[in-house]
């Protein structure tokens, strides 16, 4: 092999109409959100197919405030949420700051998604939504759910947190349920550095929303006249006999806005959102087409005839054929510059956060499966294909040297 190269997990890409948005906002000295805001969720909802965005701090509060939204329809605290095992720890907190229990669901190993002929025997007349993950950017099988979702009357919310550019049966991810909730978080296909968003089709969950981020508040503008540059509000003293309707907390409410400095950064990257998707798909697909060589001693996923994946990384299962352990091969693809996470872990089993749930190991045989061999590697718009190729030669380097 020739030389060694430098493979980071992630990067963030900083347009300069950011940067200029940045000074700009800067000069304003209005950064709490604002008009920015506002424009980058429409323009992700756009790019969503679907009405509405609401824009917030961090993926986890997506999913959060996407299962509160619950609350204005009858849900109360205690009732369950049905989850996959496998996911990011932020899918099953999110479910707990809600108020709800999560109930967690084995996934598929091929598919790393929820397993949906798993999903009905954990229904309970409790349950009131299905969070379904779409892990690596590979959609689950909304099809599958939302049949499911809708013969027991659920609501579904897509944590669609890694698959920004996924298509499912040539629809965009977050919006086939009824909400979706992504990260923006550095490593994501579109950034803010930090943040997270919610898209829906139905205008009333958007407003909740806004009201939820916002602590609760009674204020139903998409975005608040009192900053921007006129600093006042002609609706504020509109409540019940003239209430200051900025003081009035309709629900349990969080504080989670995303500010205009962020907005900035992720207006810049929805500017060049298809460059970036599209190097990102390119890098993806260069190794997944060349994986099986790889086979039966590590499997990756593959993209269905009707699916497309997002490009948030590539998933390395190293299964039970091989010889090595996950922590073998992560250790020899760091020291040749290559980054790599683990994928996750059974958040009910593998977990110690979730101890306190009283999950037993063996109970997900499937999640805690991948969370003892999977890693995940980057495809990032910065990579090219030198990089996949060094990451081809270098694990078939390691398969040669230490596979008996
Ligand atoms: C599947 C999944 N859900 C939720 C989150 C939480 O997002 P954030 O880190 O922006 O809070 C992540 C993080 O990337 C994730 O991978």
């Amino acid at each position: 092999m020739g030389k060694k190269l430098r493979v980071p997990f992630g990067t963030i890409s900083i347009p300069e109409q950011s940067k200029r948005l940045i000074g700009e906002i800067l000069d304003t000295k209005r950064i709490s959100s604002g008009k920015y805001v506002r424009m980058f969720e429409n323009r992700f909802a756009e790019l969503s197919g679907v009405k509405e965005a609401v824009a917030l701090s961090s993926g986890t509060d997506a999913d959060t405030l996407a299962l509160a939204v619950l609350h204005d329809y009858g849900a109360r605290r205690g009732d369950e949420v049905i989850v996959p095992a496998l996911s990011f720890v932020a899918t099953g907190n999110a479910v707990l700051h809600a108020g709800f229990s999560p109930v967690f669901v084995d996934i598929e190993r091929d598919t790393l998604n929820l397993d949906p002929s798993q999903i009905e025997s954990a229904i309970t007349e409790k349950t009131r939504a299905i969070l379904a993950v779409h892990l690596m950017g590979k959609p689950a099988d909304m099809d599958a759910i939302r049949s499911i979702a809708r013969r027991h009357e659920l609501y579904v919310i897509e944590d669609a947190a890694e698959a920004h550019g996924a298509l499912y049966k040539g629809k965009p991810v977050g919006g086939l349920g009824d909400m979706g909730a992504f990260s923006l978080y550095h490593a994501h296909t579109i950034t803010t550095g930090e943040g997270g968003i919610v898209t829906t089709n139905n205008e009333e969950y958007a407003e909740i929303l806004r009201s939820l981020r916002s602590h609760g508040r009674a204020c139903k503008c998409k975005v608040c006249t009192i900053n921007i540059a006129s600093n006042y509000c002609s609706k504020r003293f509109q409540g019940d006999d003239g209430e200051d309707i900025r003081f009035v907390f309709e629900r349990i409410g969080y504080s989670c806005k995303m500010n205009e400095l962020e907005a900035a950064l992720g207006l810049g990257n929805i500017e060049i959102y298809h460059d970036i998707l599209g190097k990102r798909r390119r890098n993806l697909l260069y190794v997944l087409e060349r994986f099986k060589k790889f086979s039966p001693f590590l499997a990756t996923i593959r993209e269905e005839p009707d699916t497309q994946i997002g490009p948030h990384a590539i998933p390395i299962i190293v299964q039970e054929e091989a010889s090595f352990s996950r922590e073998d091969l992560a250790n020899y693809l760091e020291e040749h510059g290559i980054e790599t996470r683990t994928i996750f872990a059974s958040m009910p089993t593998q977990c110690a956060g979730f101890a306190c749930l009283g999950y037993e190991l063996g109970q997900f045989p499937n999640a805690e499966y991948i969370g003892e061999r999977g890693v995940h590697i980057g495809v990032h718009q910065d990579l090219g294909l030198e990089e996949m190729e060094y990451l081809m030669e270098t694990i078939e380097e390691y398969l040669e040297c230490y596979q008996k």
